[in-house]
């Protein structure tokens, strides 16, 4: 938890978003709980709300109400990711098997705070058009939040999956 906080205030980040560090972090055991906590939430907060849109979006699966939902699932996910990504948590201090995210994320915060932003803003219209019934308003959405949101992030601060 130290080492969290003290990573948070010394690197890139601002200060009231340290302090929001402070007040609802989980007391993480060590780094390799905060890894895992972080891809879990890629995997099921993320990943897993993106699959109900894109099924609507690209095959005309599910309703308006389940997409709008899964919208504010990934915008709620992106309201919890930064904090999950203490500094020197990324390769390679950790192990490629372990995580693929690069030691960039921390040279250029503010790159991958804008595309989790991005995520963030993309989701919110999502949410907006699936709640006016506007499809085509999901669809260009959705197509923004995977080029800015997802792309924009795992392109520069992703590693390749371990062999
Ligand atoms: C702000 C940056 C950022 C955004 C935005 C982002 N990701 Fe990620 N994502 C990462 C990083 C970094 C990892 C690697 C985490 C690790 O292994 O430590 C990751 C990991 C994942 C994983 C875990 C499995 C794997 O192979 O690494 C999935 C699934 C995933 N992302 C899906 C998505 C989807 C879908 C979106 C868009 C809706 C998205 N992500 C948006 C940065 C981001």
């Amino acid at each position: 938890m130290k080492r969290l906080i003290t990573g948070a205030i010394a690197g890139v980040l601002i200060g009231t978003f340290a302090s929001v560090v402070m007040d609802t972090s989980p007391a993480y055991a060590d780094n390799h709980a905060v890894i895992k906590q972080r891809i879990e939430l890629m995997r099921k907060g993320v990943l897993g709300n993106f699959k109900v849109i894109k099924a609507f979006a690209k095959d005309g699966k599910g309703s308006m109400a389940d997409v709008a939902a899964a919208a504010k699932g990934v915008e709620a996910a992106a309201g919890k990711l930064l904090p999950l990504f203490p500094k020197g948590t990324g390769r390679p201090d950790y192990s490629d098997k372990e995580t693929r995210s690069l030691a960039k994320i921390w040279e250029d915060w503010a790159t991958f705070e804008k595309a989790n932003n991005a995520m963030a803003t993309h989701a919110a219209a999502i949410a907006k058009h699936a709640a006016a019934n506007n499809a085509d308003g999901v669809k260009a959405s959705f197509g923004m939040m995977g080029k800015e949101g997802c792309g924009g992030c795992h392109k520069p601060f992703r590693g390749p999956k371990a062999k």
